[in-house]
């Protein structure tokens, strides 16, 4: 036995993913905290391949020398555009450049390459941050030939991270709500971690995907958590120190009843004035601690967590005197729509859960304060490995939207399973809920969705609420339980970036980034089978689990693993209506819950009708007998048998492949992914053979290809 701690593996930014930067002669111009970072990071590396970095004109003092780079120009120049005299290559990048007609914001940047210098130049300091990691994506091909001026700029202004990190370990939940990675990265035990060394580098991998905030605790606020907003806000502003250098601001989540909580107020009803005080002055001692603080996240009048509705008022009501007291420090309120019936009786067929964000928001569009970011799940259940897109998305014009989405997979294999979601966000990212070839959920996130069309009374114009998702890292040495989580951890970042990159490219840059070429006998291979691993995890997934959109069928409590009618007879709304005759979800206008009627045209239609609802839907959408024929041509009950059947198949295809990368990478990560694939087949078996006995004795069909069903 030893008590030593199991080093931390460093995610996608091992040193050799430097190793093309720091052999340069670098010049870094420009001063402030983010520069500052530029240059160690340059400092570090160069420490290690032999390259040099130097300080430019505006780090050196106002009559420092421009480029006084010693022995030798510099190769690499990243420079804040106002901090000049700036070197040769670089002063005529930034001539090229027209800011009053492409500005570069707080964190784009310009990238080019000139007569054998690469140059990153920015507005800000973030924006070089942002440079110096997009040069570290690059690697040696940042030092190639010449390359024309790119300009550089995220899509999404809100790149956020929820942790569900409870400081105090709650009694069912643990340390980490739906944490699958070990304990917290910032908590333990009742107090903080302490480990700043840990947070600091988790700030670093943040930044090099992209990501800009953390909500640093859990959306349900228990006792201890709510006092992080008062008493204990010493400990998040520690965390905000750490996390700045990388240029990501802190969040907190807060409890709608703090006043009474914690102000000892008679009522925490959003009207009263004493209330509005409370809100202004805790806000007003917050900024006094940590200037950059980002603002609140809520989760209100939501699976038992206090709310508005108490005191009879509106969500808008709530949302807005917690937007008050943010609005002259310039923080945000992410309010969460993720309201609706935790109570409800399974007898009841009229109340649908899918319906309930919509109906508790949409007639409160235009309602909100310009500093209220309303964050909706991206479908309208709860993080099912396949669902709609949320109707909410398309019926807000006057209100900022965030789409949140799950990194943490407590329905996608709890990171016992491999299950790569870019594919899976991107598609929802890309999704036109006014009809292909519209806008997109991602210009929704953008605030750029109604853009070209006739305003409409309270249009929100620019920043929209961005993207939200809920971490998957904790303390464990791979940070993410499974090693290849980290992929979707850095997807996300990657995604919220720009969501139109493409999801197999960016799993691309993490693997070149995580097992760089450079380290491994065979980068080739390396990359094929992870790709072969990863590429189609999800739709793996998806089809050894509850079959055609459905959702749910896990065991209810801890959600991992099959239990076909686990929620079938709660009050928590989540049902599939299996009988002897058919299955599904009637959501019609005809004959169901008229949830299609949330949705505007095209979809309102095609999910109406089974002969135009996407197959992959269909039980969300429609209640059919296990006969019914999919637009692919074979029987819902048929379609069952063979997607369990074949998603098996494939996890032990998966199995074998991996087998093949021992001794190519690194041995105790191939023994954690190993063990972690025994288990997922185990439970994709367990899956298969309960769906599919389970449809079998309801319908009585007999599997067309004689296949064993227990
Ligand atoms: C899910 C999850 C909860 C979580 C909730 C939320 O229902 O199971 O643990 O609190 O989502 O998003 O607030």
């Amino acid at each position: 036995m030893t008590s030593e701690r199991p080093a931390v593996h460093p995610g996608w930014l091992p040193p050799e993913a430097f190793a093309a930067l720091g052999a340069r002669r670098a010049l870094v111009c420009g001063a402030g905290l983010l520069v500052q970072t530029v240059r160690d990071e340059l400092a570090a590396a160069a420490a290690r391949y032999g390259g040099k970095v130097t300080a430019g004109a505006a780090a050196a003092g106002p009559a420092g020398p421009a480029g006084a780079a010693g022995a030798g120009a510099p190769e690499l120049v990243l420079a804040l555009a106002g901090a000049g005299p700036l070197p040769g290559p670089a002063a005529a990048v930034l001539a090229g450049h027209d800011p009053a007609a492409d500005a570069l914001g707080d964190e784009g940047f310009l990238l080019a390459r000139r007569a054998g210098v690469t140059v990153v130049l920015a507005d800000r300091p973030a924006g070089l941050l942002y440079g110096l990691f997009h040069l570290v994506r690059l690697g040696p091909a940042a030092f190639g030939p010449d390359r024309a001026l790119e300009r550089h700029r995220p899509v999404l202004r809100h790149r956020m991270l929820d942790h569900w990190d409870n400081v105090a370990v709650h009694p069912v939940m643990g340390q980490v709500e739906r944490g699958y990675a070990g304990g917290s990265i910032f908590w333990r035990d009742g107090g903080p971690r302490r480990d700043f060394e840990r947070v600091r580098a988790y700030g670093r991998l943040l930044a090099a995907c992209g990501v800009n905030a953390v909500a640093v605790n859990n959306v349900n606020v228990h006792a201890t958590e709510a006092r992080l907003l008062t008493d204990r806000l010493g400990d998040v502003a520690d965390l905000a120190d750490r996390l700045r250098p990388y240029g990501i601001r802190v969040h907190l989540s807060v409890s709608f009843a703090a006043p009474v909580m914690l102000g000892g107020l008679p009522t925490a009803d959003p009207c009263d004035e004493a209330v509005r005080d409370w809100w202004a002055a805790a806000t007003r001692r917050v900024y006094e601690r940590i200037p950059d603080f980002g603002g609140y996240v809520v989760k209100a009048d939501s699976e038992g967590q206090p709310g508005p509705f108490r005191y009879g008022r509106s969500h808008a009501d709530g949302a807005n005197v917690l937007a008050e007291a943010l609005a002259p420090h310039g923080g945000v309120v992410h309010w969460r729509a993720f309201v609706y019936n935790h109570r409800q009786d399974w007898r009841d067929r009229s109340t649908d859960r899918a319906r309930a964000a919509f109906d508790h928001f949409a007639p409160l569009d235009g309602r909100f304060r310009d500093n209220v970011i309303l964050q909706v799940k991206h479908g309208p259940i709860d993080f099912q490995p396949r669902e709609p897109v949320s109707p909410v998305i398309a019926a807000m014009p006057g209100t900022r939207l965030a789409v949140e989405l799950q990194a943490t997979q407590e329905y996608t294999g709890q990171q016992r399973h491999v299950c790569y979601l870019g594919p899976w966000w991107s598609e929802i990212l890309r999704f036109a809920p006014w009809g292909p070839g519209g806008s997109t959920v991602a210009d929704v996130a953008a605030g750029t969705a109604y853009e070209g069309r006739p305003a409409l009374p309270g249009t929100v114009g620019g920043g929209g609420g961005g993207l939200v998702a809920v971490s998957n890292a904790g303390d464990d040495p791979f940070w993410t339980g499974h090693p290849l989580a980290q992929a979707n951890l850095y997807a996300f970042g990657r995604l919220a970036w720009d969501p139109g990159l493409d999801p197999l490219a960016v799993l691309d840059e993490w693997i070149d980034l995580t097992f760089t070429p450079s380290t491994t006998r065979d980068p080739r291979l390396v990359r094929r089978i992870l790709h072969e691993v990863l590429d189609d995890s999800w739709r793996t997934y998806e089809r050894y689990t509850a079959p055609l959109g459905v959702g749910f069928m896990v065991r209810p409590g801890h959600h991992y693993g099959p239990d076909v009618d686990g929620y079938e007879y709660t009050p928590w709304g989540t049902y599939h209506f299996a009988d002897r005759d058919g299955v599904g979800v009637d959501r019609t206008r005809a004959t169901g819950t008229r949830f299609t009627g949330q949705y505007p045209p095209p979809w309102s239609h095609t999910y109406e009708s089974v002969q135009t609802c996407p197959d992959e839907l269909l039980l969300f959408f429609h209640h059919v007998p296990y006969r019914h024929v999919l637009r692919s041509g074979v029987t819902v009950i048929q379609h069952i048998y063979d997607s369990h059947f074949a998603g098996v198949e494939q996890v032990v295809a998966m199995r074998d492949r991996w087998r093949r990368l021992a001794r190519l990478i690194d041995a105790r990560l191939h023994a954690r992914v190993s063990q972690r694939l025994d288990e997922q087949l185990r439970c994709a078996q367990e899956w298969r053979d309960q769906v599919n006995a389970y449809f079998y004795r309801k319908s009585g069909v007999p599997d067309a290809h004689g296949r064993r069903i227990p």
